[in-house]
């Protein structure tokens, strides 16, 4: 993994003068869980998937060409649109390479999950970054199942999964509130005899059931238990991904932390299990209006409404945590501009990342003027302003994002290191910030 100490500087730079506000109207690009999801399951698919709003970014890309190589005829149409030719449960081909799939967990995790029991070889890589996570929490179950998957030392990446189709249902209790992991073992259980069950210690996205559910699949969830028969069949759909509230988040905490601010932000996806960061924002004391909510393909979106104010520091309930799990990079912004004192606990799974996030915000916001202390699963942060430096995201796409919107807060100029994998998730980030009241520049790194 990489750590907030191994960072070289290569790749972009965002360089940011002081902002006071973000005004406006901000779409967001798609949701990239849903993306992911949404070639997983039209690729298995009978018939032709139809796929609007996709995640053009480099993750969810891996997962489209990584398909692609099994075989999958996949079309793309105009900006966000995708057209899959589903081959059927257990008709992919194996790839003729190992697939790479970039910075993403959830390709990974979700991918080897889906293969586990397909009767295909195949060996799954990834980036620097990836190849450092922990894979062991879905190899445990999946090998239980009868899955032979190898791994790295130490439980990481490369993958490489054996041919198998005799996989067995079991019932998981996941050890870590995981959506990824809790994906991988019910997309195994599509493949395996009898009805696998997965328990969780808490609300994690529930994408892989909406979705399932929209291809044809009885998923059913009771609390936080999820069950899946095997053997059953998807049925090509039609389906358009909302905006990533993920992606939102970052100018929902830019507008919530600055007075004068006034944004509009259109078509956010708002899966509960994913709105945490509206909730802990309101505790803080944020001015977030839902407006014109619909629902789409099985998830509900809205619109959202931001008006600003000055924040004040909270507890934030851990029941939330999993509800908010990515947007902690932000929210530790928001945490730095507000009046009084923040303590997040509860949040150790932040720490594997696509980087350790406790580890690179605190630093990075240190360096930036901050009073910001990490614990071993959170921080405590005491608000007020920045001075403005240089933060590291340490090749990571939100504490980059999350670094820019510190610009808000601050009385002197930031520099962002390593900012390439923003495209991981929301290609155009700089060019809609600077729309919306950002001062920042991207550049290429000077050696
Ligand atoms: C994701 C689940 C989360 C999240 C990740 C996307 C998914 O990971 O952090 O960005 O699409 O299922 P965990 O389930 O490991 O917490």
């Amino acid at each position: 993994m990489t750590t907030a100490t191994s960072s070289d500087v290569t790749g972009k730079i965002f360089k940011l003068a002081p902002a006071t506000n973000l005004n406006g109207t901000v779409q967001v690009p798609g949701d990239k869980s849903m993306s992911h999801r949404s070639i997983m399951f039209g690729a298995i698919a009978e018939g032709v998937t139809e796929v609007s709003g996709f995640l053009e970014g480099e993750d969810s890309l891996h997962t489209l060409d990584a398909f692609r190589a099994m075989g999958v005829k996949i079309e793309r149409g105009g900006e966000g649109e995708v057209t899959l030719h589903g081959r059927g449960v257990g008709a992919l081909v194996p790839a003729a390479e190992s697939i790479y799939l970039g910075n993403s967990g959830t390709g990974m995790r979700l991918l080897t999950g889906l293969l586990a029991g397909m009767n295909i070889p195949a060996t799954l890589t990834g980036d620097a970054s990836l190849t450092g996570r922990p894979m062991k929490r879905i190899v445990d179950p999946l090998s239980q199942m009868g899955a032979t998957i190898g791994t790295g030392e130490g439980g990481t990446p490369p993958l490489t999964i054996e041919k198998s189709d005799t996989l067995k249902a079991i019932e998981y209790v996941c050890p870590m509130a995981s959506a990824q992991v809790k994906s991988a073992v019910l997309l195994a259980g599509l493949h395996a005899t009898g009805t696998t069950v997965v328990h969780e210690p808490a609300i994690t996205r529930d994408h892989t059931e909406r979705m399932l559910r929209g291809f044809g699949v009885d998923v059913s969830v009771d609390g936080l238990t999820s069950s899946i028969r095997g053997g059953q069949v998807l049925k090509a759909t039609t389906l358009t991904v909302p905006g990533d509230i993920s992606s939102s988040a970052f100018f929902l905490v830019g507008a919530s932390m600055t007075p004068g601010s006034s944004l509009l932000l259109t078509g956010v996806g708002m899966n509960p299990s994913r709105t945490g960061v509206i909730d802990i924002l309101r505790l803080m004391g944020a001015s977030i209006v839902v407006e014109n909510e619909r629902e789409t393909g099985g998830e509900p979106v809205a619109d959202l409404r931001v008006s600003g104010s000055r924040l004040k520091g909270i507890e934030v309930p851990e029941e939330l945590v999993s509800l908010a799990i990515d947007e902690f990079p932000s929210l530790f912004v928001a945490a730095a501009s507000a009046e009084g004192q923040t303590v997040v606990t509860g949040a150790e799974e932040l720490r594997v990342k696509e980087t350790d996030r406790i580890q690179v915000m605190a630093d990075g916001l240190r360096a930036l003027g901050a009073d910001i202390t990490d614990t071993p699963d959170g921080a405590v942060i005491n608000g007020g302003r920045l001075t403005g430096g240089t933060a590291d995201s340490c090749g990571d796409h939100r504490t980059a994002m999350s670094f820019a919107m510190a610009s808000l807060i601050s009385d002197g100029p930031i520099t962002v290191l390593d900012c390439d994998n923003v495209n991981t998730s929301f290609p155009g980030f700089a060019q809609i910030a600077q729309r919306a009241g950002l001062n920042i520049e991207e550049v290429a790194a000077t050696p």
